[in-house]
């Protein structure tokens, strides 16, 4: 059903797990389906220099989220908020239908909302409605 790439991200996730020191974070919470996904940064010097997703969801939600994170590290703070859902359906490179779009996007909307400013705080149980 769906192309091997993602299989295999979703199988073998990158970047999964949760970071230690982590700077920022966000978690997202789809109430549609109950899928959720937390992400975690940490930055130094506005640069991303490690990358962390944990959660639970669907091989879209979840293949996307470890494409995602491939990316991510190395990157500034802002040019993680100049990401874009085009990018997100770049990584993934499949044709999505209506239905699937919001899988694909609650890892971006995920990192965004880490991005502006959900600094870690040790409270991690905040939900964030998609
Ligand atoms: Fe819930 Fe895909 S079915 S995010």
């Amino acid at each position: 059903m769906y192309r091997e790439h993602i299989l295999s991200h979703y199988k073998e996730p990158q970047h999964f797990g949760s970071l230690q020191h982590a700077t920022h974070h966000a978690h997202s919470f789809n109430p549609l389906c109950g899928d959720d996904l937390t992400m975690e940064l940490l930055v130094k010097k506005q640069q991303v220099e490690d990358v962390r997703f944990s959660g639970k969801g669907c091989a879209i939600s979840m293949a996307a989220a470890s494409m995602l994170t491939e990316i991510v590290v190395g990157k500034t703070i802002d040019q993680l908020k100049k990401l874009t859902k085009d990018d997100i359906f770049k990584l993934l490179d499949i044709p999505l239908s209506p239905g699937r779009i919001k899988c694909a996007l609650l890892c971006l909307e995920t990192l965004h909302k880490a991005a502006y400013g959900e600094q870690s705080k040790g409270d991690k149980g905040e939900h964030h409605d998609v």
